[in-house]
């Protein structure tokens, strides 16, 4: 009887798999303590019975926009329950994408067995801020890819939801977060700007290396099984999601990365994710940003002898240093039968390869804190492709 299916389960590495889902919402954002500040600097009133917030949240994909406004409806409701009752909707607006859909969904939120059919925009409207008043609450609509709703309907309702309270007894009924890629910006320009107030604009940046990294790694402490991972490993998969700043693709990498180690699971091999899961996970990050292993080939022989040295290395360690360039490329140069180029050459050698993206390079301060080193890397390829590439041209490279 086969058992390809054991793994399954079977947990080596997977502790928690719903960390490692995208949808996750955890505990705390990490590295966002500026963005976070900003967004609750527009609610600040919003303890007083009467006080409303308003904001507008653009970034490139996967910065965080999503999370950022679940979180505040999470921790705002919990930070407020003894002063005012809040309530929160948060509607997908490509799921949602007229106006109409979107205000059926919000009252379907709030109350599961309303009917909408046949009610016109401005009945449902009354019936929504009935709903609320009723409960002596206030609502928070979180209006998400807001883009889609304003394509389709224009930008109405939120002039409606804004001004829910005129010609009404009370105030401070909903506030409203809308969010938006910045690439679809245009369409929510100054109109819609001006009208949620300019100054309520927050614009978020894509992550850098760093921020991934403690993202990276705030899900593999939620999901993973302790020892099952280094901080190496974490810094390797956030270089790799650090062309994009994307989060989404990083944890997408952790979780490749982690199944890839599950399965190759036997008695003998360790439980520790390996630099050959995360290469071996995607080695499309190449094609995605559009570097072909191609690039090598206009490369000069010596500085093909010195990527083969690196490619070598790399296939099982994460970096390496200047000193292990030097020195693998001595040994690459002998078994070539080529005299070797000097300290500078090298080093410009490395410099270029850095230019055109075949490697990366950091520099980071050495435990003892007196100097500066340079750990190099190849976040973008797989060693084992490019070195067999470079075996193969090398031979005619030489002999031209
Ligand atoms: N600062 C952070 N701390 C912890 N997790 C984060 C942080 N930022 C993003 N994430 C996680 O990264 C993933 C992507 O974030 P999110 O979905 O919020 O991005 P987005 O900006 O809404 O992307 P899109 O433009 O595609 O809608 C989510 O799983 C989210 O939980
Ligand atoms: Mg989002």
């Amino acid at each position: 009887m086969s058992n390809y299916l054991d793994r399954i389960g079977a947990g080596f590495v997977l502790a928690n798999p719903e960390g490692l889902d995208f949808d996750y919402m955890p505990d705390e954002l990490v590295g966002r303590d500026d963005i976070q500040n900003q967004l609750a600097s527009k609610f600040s009133t919003l303890s007083h019975p009467d006080g409303t917030g308003r904001a507008v949240i653009t970034g490139p994909v996967g910065s965080g926009k999503t999370v950022l406004a679940g979180t505040f409806c999470r921790d705002i409701q919990r930070h407020l329950a003894n002063k005012r009752q809040i309530k929160t909707v948060q509607i997908n607006c490509r799921n949602a994408s007229t106006s109409m859909r979107v205000v059926q969904r919000i009252l379907h939120k709030l109350d599961p067995g309303h009917p909408d059919r046949g009610l016109s925009m401005g009945e449902l409207l009354i019936s929504l801020r009935k709903l609320i008043r009723r409960d002596s609450a206030h609502l928070i609509v979180v209006l998400d890819e807001v883009d889609h709703m304003l394509r389709r309907s224009g930008d109405d309702l939120l002039y409606q939801l804004l001004r829910i309270d005129e010609d009404q007894s009370g105030k401070g009924t909903i506030s409203l977060i809308i969010i938006s890629q910045e690439q679809v910006l245009d369409l929510l320009e100054t109109a819609v700007i001006s009208r949620m107030g300019s100054t309520n604009h927050i614009i978020i940046p894509p992550y850098t290396v760093d921020g991934l990294e403690q993202i990276i790694k705030q899900r593999a402490e939620y999901s993973l099984v302790p020892g099952t991972y280094s901080s190496k490993i974490i810094r390797l998969i956030a270089e790799k999601a650090a062309l994009s700043g994307d989060a989404r693709r990083g944890i997408e990498l952790l979780s490749a990365a982690v199944e890839r180690c599950e399965f190759r699971q036997d008695s003998q091999s360790a439980r520790e994710i390996l630099i050959e899961d995360i290469h071996e996970a995607n080695d499309s990050v190449a094609l995605q940003i559009g570097i072909k292993l191609e690039v090598v080939d206009d490369l000069s022989a010596h500085q093909m002898l010195v990527l083969l040295a690196m490619c070598r290395r790399l296939k099982t360690e994460e970096t390496m240093s200047m000193g292990d360039v030097e020195s693998l490329y001595a040994v690459v140069c002998e078994e070539y039968e080529q005299k070797q180029k000097s300290h500078t050459t090298i080093w410009k050698y490395v410099k270029h390869l850095e230019q055109q993206q075949v490697i990366d390079s950091k520099v980071a301060t050495v435990s003892d804190g007196r100097g500066r080193t340079t750990h190099l890397s190849m976040p973008y390829h797989l060693p084992a492709d490019l070195s067999s590439r470079l075996e193969l041209l090398l031979p005619k490279r030489l002999h031209r």
